[in-house]
């Protein structure tokens, strides 16, 4: 294992690798896995990685675990596709509705539920805007852990019946995913659960961040000009950034970065009105409402690192209404094959905008996140279209054929 220690984004401190930590104890700052990249330099090339098993533990050198004592953690996540736009040359959609459990939240709980396993954690909990509750509970049930997911009542209906199927314990809550985490952090201690939040463990990140390798991998070891990415959270984005660095110190690429756009919904924009407003935190967002449920996270814990991702990139942040990222998600469908979920089709909404602002020029080559698959979306989806487009009346259902759709 590379894995040396953890150090505090905030205060720098290191902690040990050995032992399961959340946040740094001082100072609530998100904690980053560090390896011994010096060593590796020259040892491992990119090269090295042709023939590998297309997962992303193809990275395996640069992520947690034991592999030599011990398999990660796998439902064959990552490794996926990153299909050439067929409307716009030089862009890119990376398509992670391919993933186990159809997102990209897949990666984060594969690389984290493999160190809770390897730790000797037996119960693990999370407050989930619907995706990376599904993802935890399948990679407990695959490594025989005990998963307690706390999810709005309102997520698709996919969310919440993958968590069953998986035998996880599903808490509904009348609320957004904020209230969940507040029920996460009242009841761990007295229940035993390791609380595996976003960025309040150091491991999703990890198997986020194989999203950058895979980007400069997939690419020929060149990155695009612009990564736009669907923010909750921020994990993604936090991930590749971190990606681009082990890179460079692996001498796989050189300084060149891209410029990272976050897109958010219009109605749960918080990192857009902080961005826009030039500060380097952001508010919690009151009255949060988008049918694109992974967009729906009033407050990042990340929020800090984001911004300053977003201003290191000289990127940008933009919203989109959920009008507009319907209208994505059909287009895209039609033009291109891929069935985005909203979220996802977000990214399409962003670089629509940035082309038509000059932002980005035609040449630019700019990757666009598809973070999950729009099958987890169908009863949103439908709930949204008939507000947007309401059903034919009964009298067009003639002879049992239904009007068109
Ligand atoms: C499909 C999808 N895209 C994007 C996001 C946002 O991800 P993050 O919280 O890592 O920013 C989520 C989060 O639930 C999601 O499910
Ligand atoms: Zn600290």
């Amino acid at each position: 294992m590379n894995l040396s220690f953890l150090e505090c984004t905030r205060c720098g401190d290191h902690l040990s690798a050995d032992q399961p930590h959340n946040v740094c104890p001082k100072d609530g700052g998100v904690l980053y896995a560090r390896y011994d990249l010096a060593r590796l330099r020259g040892k491992l090339r990119s090269d090295d990685l042709k023939g590998r098993t297309a997962t992303m533990w193809r990275y395996a050198e640069v992520l947690p675990g034991r592999p030599e004592n011990e398999k990660p953690v796998t439902l064959g996540e990552g490794f996926t596709p990153m299909l050439p736009s067929r409307e716009y040359p030089n862009v890119y959609v990376k398509d992670e509705g391919l993933n186990p459990t159809g997102s990209f939240k897949a990666r984060g709980m594969s690389a984290a539920v493999t160190m809770a396993r390897l730790f000797g954690l037996k119960k693990l909990a999370v407050p989930s805007a619907g995706n990376a509750g599904g993802a935890l509970a399948a990679y407990a049930a695959a490594a025989g852990l005990e998963a307690h997911i706390f999810m709005p009542k309102d997520v698709p209906i996919a969310n919440r019946m993958e968590c069953d199927y998986y035998g996880a314990h599903v808490t509904l809550v009348d609320g957004l995913i904020s209230d969940c985490a507040r029920l996460v952090a009242e009841r761990k201690e007295k229940e035993d659960w390791f609380d595996v939040s976003t960025l309040k463990e150091p491991y999703r990140v990890e198997g986020k961040k194989t999203m950058g390798y895979e980007v400069a991998e997939q690419l020929g070891w060149k990155l695009p000009q612009g990564i736009i990415y669907p923010t909750g959270g921020g994990v993604g984005l936090i991930g590749m950034w971190k990606a681009f660095d082990e890179m460079e110190q692996l001498g796989w690429i050189g300084p060149e970065r891209p410029r990272m756009i976050t897109v958010q919904a219009a109605g749960c924009a918080p990192i857009v009105k902080a961005w826009e407003a030039g500060k380097s935190t952001a508010e919690m967002w009151t009255g949060a409402e988008t049918f694109a449920a992974g967009l729906r996270v009033p407050k990042a814990y990340g929020d800090y690192l984001i911004l300053e991702i977003l201003k290191k990139s000289k990127g940008t942040a933009v919203a989109a209404t959920d009008e507009e990222i319907l209208a994505a998600v059909r287009h895209w469908a039609s033009a291109e094959g891929v069935f985005a979920a909203p979220e996802g089709a977000a990214s399409l909404v962003a670089y629509q905008k940035l082309r038509a602002s000059g932002f980005f020029k035609a040449d630019d080559a700019v990757v666009l996140f598809n973070t999950g698959t729009a099958y987890k979306y169908l009863d949103l989806m439908e709930a949204m279209r008939r507000t947007v487009r309401p059903a034919p009346p009964a009298s067009r259902n003639i002879g049992g054929i239904i009007g068109p759709y």
